[in-house]
């Protein structure tokens, strides 16, 4: 083979697969395109996206409304639940966790009583509201990989205080026998114990505060050593 072809057929391979990710990404209405040729069928590309063609009077997008994009945490509602005629979002999701993850804390009583309250869902038991403790909600308890984790709250007054993960505050599940006309938790709930209260300076009687939280680094040495 000479050299010159087989320079020409390398240069037509790059062509091929530059070529590629457009053949693979035909967008539809509202979806990002860079040209005419990345949207479908009779579909024209303004301002980045997908639309009818106004000149040729196309309705191709008409009822076709864009997808709502997700909230801007990341983390959409997964269905409604109604509890006495009031509608309530649900969440499989929490917003992402970050070095100091915004939160609200709220007040979580963890011993056995007739409270209608469960034991934790750690480890099925009930714990001494003495003890520095937590409940998250759904997505941050990320179906119990975080039991047992330290986590650092803060308080907006600047104390901190460590407590560990013991139960899940459900953002999937509430007006139902479980959960007697208790909506579904939010999504980002730290269903925290007097103790952690206490630490924190606040007042339960507050009944919601914002904190912020981030966890604590996964070592066996610190979470043995930390017995509440
Ligand atoms: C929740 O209910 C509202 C109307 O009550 C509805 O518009 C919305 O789509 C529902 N959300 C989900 C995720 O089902
Ligand atoms: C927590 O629940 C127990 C058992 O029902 C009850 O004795 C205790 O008073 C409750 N604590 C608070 C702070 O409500
Ligand atoms: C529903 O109504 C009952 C009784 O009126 C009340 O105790 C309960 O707190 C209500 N639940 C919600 C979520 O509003
Ligand atoms: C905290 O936990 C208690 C007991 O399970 C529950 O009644 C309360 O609704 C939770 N808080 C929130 C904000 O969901
Ligand atoms: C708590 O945080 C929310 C937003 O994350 C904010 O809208 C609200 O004003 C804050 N509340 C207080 C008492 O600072």
């Amino acid at each position: 083979m000479r050299k010159s072809t087989l320079i020409f057929l390398i240069y037509l391979l790059f062509q091929l697969i530059s070529l590629l990710p457009h053949v693979a990404s035909i967008s539809n209405c509202n979806e990002p395109c860079r040209n005419l040729n990345d949207c479908d069928g009779q579909l024209i590309c303004i301002d980045g996206k997908c639309h009818d063609d106004p000149t040729e009077m196309t309705n191709i997008c008409q009822g076709n409304p864009p997808v709502p994009a997700p909230s801007a945490d990341g983390c959409s509602p997964s269905g409604n639940l109604t509890c006495n005629g009031t509608s309530y979002p649900t969440y499989s999701c929490s917003p992402a966790i970050t070095s100091s993850t915004p939160a609200k804390l709220t007040n979580n009583n963890f011993s056995q009583g007739d409270d209608g309250g469960g034991p934790s869902e750690c480890d099925g038991k009930y714990h001494s509201n003495k003890n520095l403790i937590v409940g998250l909600s759904t997505g941050w308890y990320n179906g119990g990989t975080r039991c047992n984790q330290v986590i650092h709250i803060q308080a907006d007054n600047g104390r901190s205080v460590k407590a560990k993960v013991v139960d899940e505050c459900d953002s999937r599940h509430g007006c139902d026998e479980e959960h007697p006309r208790q909506p579904p938790c939010e999504y980002d709930i730290v269903n925290a114990s007097d103790a952690v209260w206490e630490a924190l300076g606040l007042n339960i009687d507050d009944g919601v505060v914002n904190v912020t939280w981030f966890e604590e680094k996964k070592s066996p040495v610190l979470v043995l050593s930390c017995t509440f």
